[in-house]
């Protein structure tokens, strides 16, 4: 496992498992279980997957100590809008059966998400998380933060694939110092990215999958990367990324493999 230091000298593994659209129960449980019992120590949930509960349970039933997890959830643009920021972090924590999250995350820039990161500040000022962040920040979102915050986000987590590589917001957060994250890193459930024929011919050189090849696309453009899965196979597969490296050529002809379109909303205009 690669580690990327986040600006609080916090450590991130820089893969982990994501469970949106992860439903409660036996799938979560499964998924968190074989991730944790293949090597994975870094779980991506959030509020309003619905699955805290099942990322709790599979966490605590695990033979891997909490301290040894890094466990990120969000704040949901609900919470944000009714400015219950430390209300929703207090059931976030008891649903996941835990005292402290490791990375809590803006979900959106909803309204109101000026107020909810001063939350956020008095919550980790207290110790409480480990690292503050956002997600769907666009750069005005970033610029506008940096004007009423002396605490620099450790972490963005936006859309990014090759569909949608996203490069500007990256290209901003390494000059500020913020970890860029990437959601549906393999262009999201029903996505066609995996089916393009070259990822399958350049997997072919290494013996790798057209999912393992984007997800080492991502650990070498120096992104976090959380894919999801639910099946025990795919989660095996996707970690076992370490042991080969795409050249400059490989790089561009992934990122030349997208559509070019975002997969997911666009954070100017969501409606949620
Ligand atoms: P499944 O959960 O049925 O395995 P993203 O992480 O971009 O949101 O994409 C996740 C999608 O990619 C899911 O539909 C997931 O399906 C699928 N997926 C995850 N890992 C692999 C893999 N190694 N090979 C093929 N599809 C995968």
């Amino acid at each position: 496992m690669d580690f990327i230091t986040l600006n609080n000298t916090v450590t991130i593994p820089q893969l982990g498992l994501g469970v949106f659209q992860t439903p409660e129960g036996e799938q979560t449980e499964n998924a968190v279980r074989w991730a944790l019992a293949n090597g994975y120590r870094h779980i991506d949930t959030a509020k309003v997957y619905g699955n805290e509960d099942s990322v709790g349970k599979a966490i605590a039933e695990s033979e891997v100590d909490r301290k040894d997890i890094f466990l990120t959830t969000k704040l949901w643009n609900e919470d944000i809008r009714q400015h219950r920021a430390k209300e929703a972090f207090e059931e976030s924590l008891k649903r996941l059966g835990t005292d402290y999250v490791d990375l809590y995350l803006i979900h959106w820039p909803a309204d109101g998400w000026q107020d909810a990161w001063k939350d956020m500040v008095d919550l980790y000022r207290e110790g409480r998380i480990r690292a503050i962040g956002v997600s769907n920040f666009q750069i005005h979102h970033l610029e506008e933060l940096a004007g009423i915050s002396d605490i620099v986000p450790a972490a963005n987590q936006i859309e990014s694939s090759p569909d949608f590589p996203n490069n500007e917001v990256i290209a901003y957060c390494r000059e500020h110092g913020i970890t860029v994250e990437a959601w549906s890193p393999l262009g999201g459930t029903g996505g066609s990215l995996l089916k393009n024929p070259t990822l399958a011919e350049i997997g072919a050189k290494y013996g790798k999958s057209a999912a393992q090849v984007v997800i080492r696309w991502h650990l070498q453009r120096g992104v976090v990367v959380i894919p999801k899965s639910v099946h025990e196979d795919r989660i095996r597969q996707n970690i076992d990324v370490f042991d080969f490296t795409l050249t400059d050529e490989d790089m561009a002809a992934v990122e030349a493999a997208g559509s070019g379109v975002r997969n997911g909303a666009n954070p100017d205009t969501f409606d949620f």
